[in-house]
């Protein structure tokens, strides 16, 4: 059985800055694996490669043992790749309804609209609450759910989620954080590349890790100890 996603020896940047340097990494069905690293090390350059926004220059990326490289994002979401991005692109003057029924765009998931918005609304009771608020009059911590909530309406197989912590207050990251634990639960076969700076919660979270320094990964493995030690730290986060 191929992996659900495997990277191959992939280079990517912007232009002639290449960023990433030989990431090979792998996501098999229903597995949590995080992407640690410190700021400026690539881990959003990863998911938008993964993504299609950008294109690699050299390696491969096979989903389910499937070249997706080289397609376009609206096509990556069609084979079932989502990208919650950090940086929130939702529509500010759309309700939370308006916006989660826009994730839904895609023929696969328009089929299943109604069954996943009553996930999305269980996981994320807060925006049922708030169905019928404009976007962009959320709380940052409620937004954040709001791009997760949308990327599970595209009824994808692998979810790709960019610090969904930042940026947060304290109880906020609980709540985000929690709310992923129910996602887990409510949808086990759903894999999730999780990239994070939050070292900890991320951990518990996953099932493995890859620490990203510098545009390479430097670390593969056990991270739930791996986070407690501080020589890991220092030596592959920087701290
Ligand atoms: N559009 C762009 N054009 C040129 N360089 C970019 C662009 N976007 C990001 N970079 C550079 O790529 C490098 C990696 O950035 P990236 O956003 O992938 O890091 P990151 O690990 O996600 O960091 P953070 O934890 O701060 O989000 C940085 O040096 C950044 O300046
Ligand atoms: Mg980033």
């Amino acid at each position: 059985m191929p992996s659900l996603l495997q990277l191959e020896g992939l280079d990517s940047g912007y232009g002639d800055i290449q960023i990433l340097w030989n990431v090979s990494l792998t996501v098999e069905k229903g597995e949590v694996v995080a992407v640690l690293g410190p700021n400026g090390a690539g881990k959003t350059t990863l998911l938008k490669t993964i993504a299609g926004i950008i294109k690699p220059k050299k390696g491969r990326i096979l989903l389910e043992g499937k070249r997706i490289d080289g397609k376009p994002p609206e096509k990556i979401v069609e084979e079932g790749v989502a990208l919650a991005l950090a940086e929130k692109e939702l529509f500010p003057l759309m309700t939370v309804h308006e916006n989660l029924i826009l994730g839904a765009f895609n023929k696969r998931a328009r089929q299943k609209l109604d069954e996943n918005l009553e996930i999305v609304y269980s996981i994320f009771p807060k925006l049922k609450e708030r169905a019928s608020q404009k976007a962009g009059t959320m709380s940052g911590g409620e937004q954040q759910m709001l791009a997760i909530g949308r990327a599970l309406m595209t009824d994808s197989k692998l979810l790709l989620l960019d610090e969904p912590s930042t940026g947060l207050a304290p109880l906020l990251v609980k709540t985000i954080f929690q709310a992923m634990r129910k996602l887990m639960e409510t949808k086990k076969e759903l894999s999730i590349l999780l990239v994070e700076q939050r070292t900890v919660q991320s951990a518990q979270l996953s099932d493995r890790g890859y620490v990203l320094s510098n545009g390479r990964i430097v670390y593969e493995g056990d991270i739930k100890e791996a986070v407690y030690s501080k020589s890991f730290l220092r030596r592959y986060m920087g701290m």
